[in-house]
């Protein structure tokens, strides 16, 4: 079984996808660590975005490994656990840059789809229930205002001990979705047969209770 997550950035998708994947029992993908690790790879070896020479040659010496542990979801770029140093703002400030390449995508797409190969998964992302899973047994898209986005970005990031201030936080996540939403290859959208969750107003619980009933309502209705 695939359930699909898919919206904006910080606004409770993996939250929700650890949730589900817990309460199923289910294996959790969080697409967008895949992509920050490739985005601190291509740092780390000042990879020029322009060069598609280099890009290639660059990808073909990422292996990525994603892991839970304890409720973690840990993120490996080759053989290193670089969970923690993906979140940090040189990375978040050029990943949706990264992302948009057509060779990044496709690596990962194919990485997406081999890890979910006769499991059931619930992944998040930007792209799942559009393209790497259009036939998903359940799509969500979930959204909430700016404003909520900015406020648990932060908080999440002082938590880490990373310090920026809120407007800055702000500036970094809408500047992702105008990048997000509108390059040429898998723009973020909302796929016809997701299930719209606006969470800006819910808890976590809340979020959670939802998501399972749309599920257990399209479990029976499929049996
Ligand atoms: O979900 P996140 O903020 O960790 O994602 C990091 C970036 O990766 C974000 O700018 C969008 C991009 N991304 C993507 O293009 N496709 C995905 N399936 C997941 C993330």
């Amino acid at each position: 079984m695939i359930i699909a997550i898919d919206g904006f950035s910080s606004c409770g998708k993996s939250t929700l996808a650890k949730a589900l994947a817990q309460f199923y029992d289910f294996i959790f993908i969080d697409t967008g660590a895949m992509y920050r690790a490739v985005a601190l790879y291509f740092l780390r070896h000042e990879v020029d975005l322009e060069n598609q020479v280099a890009i290639k040659e660059a990808l073909e010496n990422i292996h990525l490994q994603l892991d839970n542990q304890d409720g973690n979801a840990l993120t490996y770029l080759n053989g290193e656990d670089v969970s923690k140093e993906i979140r940090q703002r040189k990375v978040a400030d050029i990943v949706s840059d990264v992302a948009k390449i057509d060779l990044v995508r496709t690596k990962m797409v194919e990485y997406q789809r081999k890890m979910s190969k006769d499991k059931s998964v619930v992944m998040d992302g930007r792209d799942i229930g559009t393209v790497v899973f259009p036939e998903a047994d359940v799509k969500f898209f979930v959204t909430a205002t700016i404003e909520e986005r900015s406020k648990r970005r932060f908080l999440e990031l002082k938590q880490k001990g990373i310090m920026m201030e809120i407007h800055e936080v702000q500036q970094n996540l809408l500047k992702r979705d105008h990048i997000d939403s509108t390059r040429k290859n898998s723009p973020l959208k909302r796929a016809v047969d997701a299930f719209l969750i606006d969470n800006t107003y819910l808890s976590q619980e809340e979020q959670l209770d939802l998501a399972r009933k749309v599920i257990e309502d399209r479990a029976r209705v499929d049996n």
